[in-house]
């Protein structure tokens, strides 16, 4: 699966995107070590903060269907501005792979890889 693959799969994700009140359209496609994707989108909330953003419901739907081991996530957005994981999400991804392959592209197609402990050094663990 090639990270254009995965950004693809992304794409399609923010698609589905519940976000009445800031109008980001999140999409964020988890890549599995067995091969398998799972996909995610912001979901909003009138009551703002209950909002979760795409790549944690990406995860969170691969844990879900007993997937733990995770290679890379990608992630775009409806957004000209690039934009990399929220915190909230570094520390969820850290939990499951602090070395996993983070890709971020815009809607002008500007993309960067990093590795996630580079964006997120000294994360809390237990
Ligand atoms: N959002 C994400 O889905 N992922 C991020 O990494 C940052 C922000 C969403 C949350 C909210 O619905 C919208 O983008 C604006 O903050």
């Amino acid at each position: 699966m090639t990270d254009k693959e995965l950004i693809e799969f992304a794409r399609e994700a923010y698609k589905n995107a519940y976000s009445p009140y800031s109008r980001v359209r999140v999409g964020a496609a988890i890549l599995c070590n067995n091969g398998k994707i799972f996909t995610g989108c912001n979901v909003e909330n009138a009551s703002y903060g209950l909002t979760v953003c795409a790549e944690r419901v990406a995860i969170y739907n691969a844990i879900a269907a007993g997937q733990k081991q995770f290679a890379k996530i990608a992630i775009t957005s409806n957004q000209k501005r690039e934009f990399s994981p929220c915190g909230a999400c570094r520390q969820v991804l850290a939990e499951f792979n602090p070395r996993i392959k983070v890709i971020w592209r815009d809607a002008r197609g500007r993309q960067k890889t990093r590795q996630l402990n580079q964006l997120l050094p000294f994360f809390f663990k237990k």
